[in-house]
């Protein structure tokens, strides 16, 4: 079974390509390397021992898309992960976000509706919730207007993938993840902002690193036990393997409808000091941090009814936040080695 892995180079594509690799899926990965290196190419084959097939382009340029699929067209399942998720450059760059996120989709189904491909997983986010009204948040609450582009795009996504299945032959499956976090066992592959992290682990970690001199902790005025935001963490790990369950199950036709939204999450909530606490222990670091006012567009809590994904997938995140903080120190380690 051949697989096609989008934005597979990137932090929860290359743990699901390994994941796939274990599961006995010959791979194929696209990525146009815009917010990942090469190397993580010979990261994957180091850990898995074998090599997937690779193909550099943008998925937005509908040629290049389409001469792909071409020659690529014996595929029996796509994981369309390659976007942009940055939520502060999207509301500076919106037509940017707009044109990767949404272009790249509809590529992509326009070819597998031409070479009757059936089976794709798509990339969607806890973002499309907005703030629940009831907590935790599962998969028949109201999306809420979202907050950024970047959230938008993710609507959006997931309207045209509703719309098409509903005319045509092809299946999907939305993944909502909630907070992915934490690297893989061998630190091989993690978590690799390029520049400065906008998102609290990767954070942490370079200001444990010494790369950041402090961490802001925006806000502890929330309506929270201990002030701060509170989140749904889910290990990278457990992630990728949701996605080969999902891309199984879309393979031996065990879907119930044509598109299928699922929570990706641990139904954990842990606040930003939770968090912290966390590091710090499995670390034994002191970790510089400060609270700061709050950051714009952060919602209060959310967190997952993962009871769908559980039951119906048969699937269940299994790492605890103290191996999510660990995980994503050793990466950092590793990466600070080389
Ligand atoms: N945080 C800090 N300091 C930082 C970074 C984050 O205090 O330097 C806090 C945030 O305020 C938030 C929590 O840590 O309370 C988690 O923040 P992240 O940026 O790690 O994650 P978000 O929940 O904001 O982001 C996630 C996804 C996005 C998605 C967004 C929508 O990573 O893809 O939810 O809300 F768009």
């Amino acid at each position: 079974m051949k697989i096609l892995v989008t934005g597979g180079l990137g932090y929860i594509g290359s743990h699901t390509v390994v994941e796939l690799q274990a599961a006995g899926f010959e791979v194929v990965i696209v990525d146009n390397l815009s917010n990942t290196h090469i190397e993580v190419l010979d990261k994957i084959e180091k850990i898995s021992g074998i090599r997937p097939s690779f193909f550099e382009f943008d998925l937005a340029d509908r040629t290049a898309c389409s001469n792909f699929f071409k020659k690529e067209n014996n595929i029996d399942g796509i994981i369309h992960f390659a976007a942009y998720k940055a939520v502060g450059e999207s509301v500076e760059k919106p037509l940017m976000y707009y044109h990767n996120n949404i272009g790249s989709l509809i590529n992509i189904m326009e070819n597998m509706e031409q070479y009757a491909i059936q089976n794709i997983v798509f990339s969607s986010s806890c973002t499309v919730y907005g703030q629940p009204d009831k907590l935790p948040v599962d998969e028949k609450a109201p999306r809420k207007p979202a907050l950024s582009p970047y959230g938008n795009t993710k609507q959006i996504a997931e309207d045209i993938i509703r719309d098409t299945v509903y005319s045509s032959a092809i299946k999907s499956i939305a993944l909502r993840y909630f907070n992915p976090v934490g690297a893989h066992h061998t630190s091989l592959i993690g978590e690799l902002p390029l520049g400065i992290p906008n998102n609290l682990l990767p954070f942490i970690t370079q200001t444990a690193a010494g790369i950041r001199k402090q961490l802001n902790v925006f806000g502890d005025d929330y309506n929270t036990p201990d002030g701060t935001p509170i989140r749904d963490y889910i290990h990278v790990v457990d992630l990728a393997k949701a996605h080969v369950v999902a891309v199984k199950r879309m393979i031996d036709n065990k879907t119930k409808l044509n598109f299928e939204t699922f929570n990706i999450g641990t139904g954990n909530g842990y606040s930003v000091l939770e968090v912290i606490k966390s590091f710090e222990k499995v670390s034994k670091i002191k970790l510089n941090y400060k609270i700061v006012g709050r950051r714009e567009g952060d919602v209060e809590q959310v967190w997952a009814d993962t009871s769908f994904a559980n039951n119906e997938l048969g699937w269940k995140a299994e790492r605890s936040l103290d191996e999510m903080t660990l995980s994503a120190w050793n990466f950092q380690k590793q990466l600070d080695k080389n």
